[in-house]
């Protein structure tokens, strides 16, 4: 009887429906807003290097993100493949997060410092050439793009604004670390400091 006249007032529906989800929201997003270690960045931690920062962003330009997740979750098939579970305090400094879930290829959070420069310059040129039964394409073109460093000290502003501590001389010197440099490069630097201020296994 009670329930009757709920579905059939839709005005009456509408509003026990928003009150359902806001609660769920609140529910969920309350006791995040007040866990210290879901927005304190971990000890050691330090905003991306200007050619790491543009490196990131050919990462997210073309689409390994689409393959790769940066998340290692704290189980123990996970930790023994790739290292130590991912803490939120390492990721405090993303913008855009690029934890994922879809996997084509293995999980990258904890890939720095594993391969040397070298592997990974092959890897990305053809990933056949050092892993013959990869399907991951490769990137020759990173090789012959050359940054011109023009926005790197604007996109540090940007980040210092939501939140990112870029000092002034981070900003005034980006555009001399970046330029002249190969894109090629500043994906290479960015893969080897992925998670590697936390590390147990090697
Ligand atoms: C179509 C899916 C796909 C895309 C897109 C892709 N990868 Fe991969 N990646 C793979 C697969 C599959 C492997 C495992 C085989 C291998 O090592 O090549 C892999 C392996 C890797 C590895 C070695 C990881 C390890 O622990 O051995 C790195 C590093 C990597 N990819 C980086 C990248 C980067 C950087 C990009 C973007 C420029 C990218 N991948 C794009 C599928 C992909």
């Amino acid at each position: 009887m009670q329930h009757e006249k709920v579905e059939k007032n839709i005005g009456l529906m509408i509003i026990l429906i928003i009150v359902a989800i806001s609660f769920g929201t609140l529910v969920e997003l309350v006791p995040l807003m007040f866990a210290k270690e879901t927005n304190e960045p971990i000890a050691g931690l330090k905003p991306y290097p200007a050619l790491q920062l543009e490196g990131r962003d050919i990462y997210i330009r073309e689409g390994c993100n689409n393959c790769h997740s940066q998340m290692v979750r704290p189980l123990r098939a996970e930790t023994e493949r790739y290292g130590h579970y991912s803490v939120a305090g390492e990721f405090v400094y993303d913008h855009p997060f690029l934890w994922g879930s879809k996997r084509t290829g293995p999980d990258l959070a904890r890939v720095g410092e594993r391969y040397s420069d070298d592997w990974h310059r092959a890897h990305l040129y053809n990933p056949r050439d050092v892993v013959p039964e990869s399907n991951m394409p490769g990137y020759p073109w990173l090789f012959e793009r050359t940054l011109d460093g023009e926005s790197t000290g604007k996109k540090m502003s940007v980040l210092r604004k939501l939140g990112v501590p870029y000092t002034d001389e981070d900003i005034a010197g980006a555009r001399s670390a970046v330029a002249g440099k190969k894109e090629i490069d500043a994906l290479v630097a960015y893969l080897q400091g992925l998670g590697t201020l936390i590390q147990t296994r090697r």
